[in-house]
């Protein structure tokens, strides 16, 4: 059974606009990383970097066309889902994915509305591996992961530790070589 959702307004979701990140974002963009950062559950960071941090990050994602979407409620950014390119010239084909919904909004398809439209625009861009690694007790993580395509590769075990809990992590990914430029 899916929990209680909180007072949003439905048609908030219905209307929340799914769009590519912008500069003008960035500040909206902080403020729901840490929102998601300290819930100390979901994320590999238990608070966001600072401001600047987070700035350059998504500026720079922006200038290398890196994909990267927010989904934006009055003027509020309340989920975001990008793709990092790797550096290494023999890496350059995968990208790694990272997302988070404030908790309000979840759980009512946002995320999937997010992650297809990342993903849309990564074919575009040429990826051939989209990948990503989940805290193995994230199930609804996990449902959308494989709801759109990700396939197991494997388990970290002990990945991570929080609150001095252990916790593995699950390998997953997107491999579609025919997205490799002709
Ligand atoms: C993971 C996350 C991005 C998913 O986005 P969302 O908008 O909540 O997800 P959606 O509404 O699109 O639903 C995803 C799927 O999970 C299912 N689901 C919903 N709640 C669930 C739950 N508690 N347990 C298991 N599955 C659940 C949904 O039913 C849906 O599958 P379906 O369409 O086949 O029914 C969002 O919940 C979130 O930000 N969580 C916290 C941060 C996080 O986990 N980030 C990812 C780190 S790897």
């Amino acid at each position: 059974m899916k929990p209680v959702k909180p007072m949003v307004d439905s048609s908030d979701i219905e209307t929340a606009a799914i769009a590519p990140i912008t500069p003008g974002d960035v500040e909206s963009f902080h403020r729901a990383l840490d929102v998601v950062a300290r819930e100390r559950k979901y994320l590999s960071f238990l608070e966001a970097p600072s401001l600047d941090q987070t700035r350059s990050f998504a500026m720079d994602r922006i200038v290398r066309g890196d994909p990267g979407f927010v989904a934006v409620v009055r003027g509020e950014v309340v989920g975001w889902c990008d793709i990092s390119r790797h550096d290494r010239l023999i890496h350059a084909h995968r990208g790694i994915l990272g997302m988070g919904i404030i908790p309000s909004y979840r759980g009512r398809g946002l995320g999937l509305r997010l992650i297809n439209a990342t993903l849309a625009q990564a074919r575009k861009a040429g990826f051939v591996r989209v990948e990503l690694s989940v805290h193995s007790d994230n199930a609804r993580a996990i449902s959308l992961y494989d709801k759109v395509g990700f396939a197991r590769e494997g388990v970290q075990r002990d990945a991570i530790c929080i609150d001095g809990e252990y916790r593995d992590t699950i390998m997953m990914a997107i491999v579609e070589r025919e997205n490799a430029a002709g």
